[in-house]
């Protein structure tokens, strides 16, 4: 397949969609996932490398997901010789641990899209190949080279934590940052504690994306529902651009899509500008 590309000369651009319910938020983006994989057709013409896309774990793109399966089953997507990448893992769960970011994945992501679990790729980071610093930066070096072989990432699915992270690109994360070992901000670790028997249980360090990793992938889609995310959201798209904000890289990427409904966009200033943006040229 052809990979697709960003815009190029003036058509560097940050969408902002509002849709008026979470279910059609997920069909939205979903929409603009498939849009920048215009391989991801069985009939598509694979003359290069197959597609690539990114993938974020948690609540916010499970609809999302559901969508490119629903895509699948309408003959409308397939993604029979994709590759995945995930954002990131956590350091020290068991191999095969439900809450591992690989195991979920797999449930959530390859069983309802047909991506093969072969070609899911998540960082090494499980307790049994844990050890030195230096062998973890050897891993993450890996999965960038991993990337890079790949053809580098078509779509990047994206969630935000209720502090703007990305991924878990914490607050203070570096904007040039590739992938890395974390720790996960105490606000962080208190959010997933809900996953977990016990709060002590959550890991507290991971492997994760950097930003500037994040930032190389050709379009990304941050999709974001619930007032929980209003001002993480705000901060975002119209805060400044800042490593106290991870999630405020998608202004300066040249191919952004921010898909969020009323509730998760109620703090954004401009609304009334991104909702006339995304009627488009209308007819005069
Ligand atoms: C985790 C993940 C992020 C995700 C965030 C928000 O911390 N590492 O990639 O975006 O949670 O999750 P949720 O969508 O469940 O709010």
């Amino acid at each position: 397949m052809q990979h697709a590309t960003a815009p190029v000369g003036g058509g560097a651009r940050m969408q902002v969609l509002i849709c008026t319910s979470p279910a059609q938020a997920a069909r939205s983006a979903a929409s603009a996932v498939l849009a920048g994989l215009p391989g991801a057709r069985k009939e598509a013409c694979n003359d290069g490398l197959p597609p690539v896309l990114g993938l974020a774990t948690g609540s916010s793109p499970l609809g999302l997901y559901a969508e490119l399966g629903r895509a699948v089953e309408r003959s409308e997507a397939w993604f029979g010789d994709a590759q995945g990448f995930a954002l990131d893992e956590y350091i020290g769960l068991p191999a095969g641990h439900p809450q591992s970011y690989r195991r979920i994945l797999e449930r959530e992501v390859c069983a309802v899209i047909g991506l093969a679990t072969h070609r899911l790729h998540v960082p090494d980071a499980t307790a049994e190949t844990t050890g030195t610093a230096a062998g973890f930066t050897r891993r993450a070096h890996d999965y960038e080279r991993q990337i890079i072989d790949a053809g580098g990432i078509d779509v990047q699915i994206l969630g935000i934590g209720v502090n703007g992270h990305l991924g878990f690109n914490e607050p203070g994360s570096a904007l040039s940052s590739r992938t890395r070992v974390k720790r996960l901000a105490a606000q962080t670790r208190a959010d997933n504690a809900r996953f977990f028997a016990d709060p002590a249980d959550v890991p507290t360090h991971c492997l994760t994306q950097g930003l500037g990793t994040i930032a190389r992938a050709r379009r990304l889609v941050l999709i974001a529902t619930g007032s929980g995310k209003a001002a993480a959201v705000a901060a975002a798209v119209e805060g400044a651009l800042s490593a106290s904000c991870p999630a405020s890289i998608l202004q300066w990427h040249p191919d952004a899509v921010v898909v969020l409904d009323g509730a998760a966009a109620a703090r954004l200033r401009n609304r009334s500008y991104y909702d006339d943006a995304a009627a488009g040229l209308g007819t005069p």
